[in-house]
């Protein structure tokens, strides 16, 4: 019965072709496309001024790591002026640097070098809200009449002691905060400390879009926008009703079912207004979103082709994927059937919001699922130190920095775990810092290190920069339709395709040999190109027999040589 359901999605994969219309030839398609992205936690990616912290010099003095890796575009998490109380993401002025990253001229330094290695620029911009300490909100909250009261969402409780509505904050508890000055209640979606603002307001928007091109000018590549399903709300303030499928292991917030707060139809008015000052810069700047979102309401921050938002919306589908040949194969099918025509696809495999890569999924796997991001449609984002294959590092309670974990404590949700310092070498400090980090190093430095696994030439390391050298030597994998082939209890196999020219993708996802079938006749012609064990092929240019046989948790791409 097992096998029967197998082989009919093995067939119901077999001659299913994405509906991707790939372009012919890699020339003319603009390097977000064909290009990868990684992103740098600030705070966690090089110290240069012994704070434990890292900073922009530190970032400027890895450029040549980045470079040598493989990569086309960096995205920064937040380093503008911040209390810090998420992070960077409560932010006091959004057109400068917190003094602890540096000022303006290091970041004139650092984006400097990073054009001179032919590399790009993306800033994280932060549009739901600023930090309390922001001078906007200081003056809103100074009363109820001061000109800038309604760049935030201010509001009378129901009753003297109870908030405006149920709504709740994205971090646990209600989203409003009694300001006992006024006597009014403020609206946040995160921390208290994260006032959100009020883009119905003409003046709000226009602030915000002037910051946008404050760092345009200044010549970033694009923005990745945070938390974009949050930024408009219902200013009718109606209850959201309760989400029957909570239970007390959940999220704080999935209490209610965001029909207010959520994905509301002013919000695509704003990232339209954004895409518009992007576009009135010259050269090809990038708009990324980011939004935990199902695939139908993930595609509508594509816009339309008249009043387009992103480029690229994050798809975070493969962070709570379950790890399994058939659910990442409907992923794909799903992913691409769901784009609206001409739309890019992305992936993304971790970020400083989840556990990493390597904790989600068993260890063994992640050579697989680094050669999963780097050949699937769509152009791959890595978060810093997955290329190091890391893991979650664990953080004692004293230690807890996060005010996720702070407010909603012991489920799990904390995200200091992936946030850990890099660790560059062996020394004290791992190479990140020489002062006491803000967060844990992870314990097995001496060996995970980047100078340790660089000079190895299996390592996993190595592995990212062979998969991100095949990647931009060939079109296919950046550019060319996808059309999975296999999906079976232990194997995905799928085939990238350009003009005449295709790679094929084996991925065990097993603690278990498995063998693949090529169909008939076609292994005549198919050659090994990458395994993810980085075992040389034995003769190069050998065409393999009609059943390839994988190790365990291995993945190997195959070219052929009729093409
Ligand atoms: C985004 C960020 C996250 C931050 C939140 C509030 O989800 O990625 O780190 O806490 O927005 O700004």
């Amino acid at each position: 019965m097992v096998r029967l359901l197998q082989f009919t999605l093995t067939l119901a994969y077999l001659f299913w072709t994405c509906g991707a219309l790939a372009a012919q030839s890699g020339n003319d398609s603009p390097w977000w496309q064909k290009g990868v992205v990684y992103q740098i936690y600030p705070r966690s990616f090089q110290d240069t001024n012994g704070d434990g912290i890292g900073d922009l010099n530190g970032i400027t003095a890895r450029l040549d790591y980045l470079a040598d890796l493989g990569i086309d575009a960096i995205w920064i998490s937040p380093f503008y002026p911040s209390p810090m109380k998420d992070f960077g993401y409560d932010i006091a002025n959004f057109t400068d640097i917190d003094s602890r990253f540096g000022d303006l001229a290091d970041f004139d330094l650092m984006i400097s070098e990073i054009h001179k290695r032919g590399l790009k620029l993306i800033m994280d911009f932060v549009p739901n809200h600023t930090s309390d300490q922001h001078p906007w909100f200081m003056q809103s909250r100074a009363s109820k009449n001061n000109p800038k009261r309604d760049w935030y969402i201010w509001r009378s409780g129901r009753t003297p002691s109870a908030p405006p509505n149920n709504w709740r904050s994205v971090f646990g508890g209600s989203a409003w905060q009694l300001d006992p000055e006024t006597g009014e209640y403020y609206y946040h979606a995160f921390l208290k400390e994260q006032p959100d603002l009020n883009w119905h307001h003409p003046d709000v928007r226009s602030a915000m879009l002037d910051a946008m091109k404050f760092w345009l000018s200044r010549g970033v590549d694009g923005f990745r926008v945070d938390a974009v399903n949050e930024i408009a709300e219902d200013l009718a303030l109606k209850d959201e009703p309760k989400n029957p499928a909570w239970n007390p292991s959940r999220r704080d917030n999935d209490r209610l079912i965001h029909i207010y707060t959520g994905d509301q139809k002013a919000t695509h008015g704003v990232i339209r207004a954004m895409r518009k000052t992007l576009d009135s810069f010259s050269g090809e700047r990038v708009l990324i979103t980011e939004s935990y979102r199902p695939f139908d309401k993930l595609v509508e921050y594509y816009g339309t082709t008249t009043e387009p938002e992103a480029h690229m919306p994050f798809n975070f589908h493969l962070i709570g994927a379950e790890w399994k040949p058939a659910v990442i194969a409907k992923l794909i099918k799903d992913y691409e059937s769901s784009l609206p025509k001409g739309a890019w696809p992305d992936w993304v495999e971790g970020n400083h919001d989840n556990h990493r890569l390597a904790s989600r999924i068993e260890p063994a796997q992640t050579r697989v699922a680094a050669m999963l991001l780097l050949t699937l449609r769509g152009t791959p984002t890595i978060y810093n130190g997955d290329e190091l294959g890391l893991k979650d590092v664990v953080v004692p309670p004293e230690a807890v920095q996060d005010p996720v974990e702070v407010l909603d404590p012991g489920k799990g949700f904390g995200r200091d775990p992936s946030r850990a310092p890099m660790i560059w070498d062996q020394s004290d400090g791992a190479g990140f810092s020489k002062a006491k980090p803000w967060l844990p190093i992870e314990p097995q430095f001496k060996t995970l290190n980047v100078a340790m696994q660089a000079k190895d030439p299996k390592s996993i390391l190595s592995l990212y920069k062979a998969l991100l050298k095949l990647r931009r030597n060939s079109p296919e994998l950046s550019l060319g339709s996808i059309q999975v082939i296999e999906a079976s209890k232990n194997l995905l196999a799928y085939r990238r395709k350009l003009g005449g020219k295709s790679l094929l993708v084996v991925l065990n996802f097993s603690a278990r040999p498995a063998t693949f079938k090529f169909r008939a006749n076609t292994s005549q012609t198919m050659v090994k190109i990458l395994s993810t064990g980085l075992d040389q092929t034995d003769q190069p240019n050998q065409v393999v027999p009609n059943k390839f046989r994988l190790m365990p948790h291995e993945g190997v791409i195959f070219g052929d040589l009729a093409q």
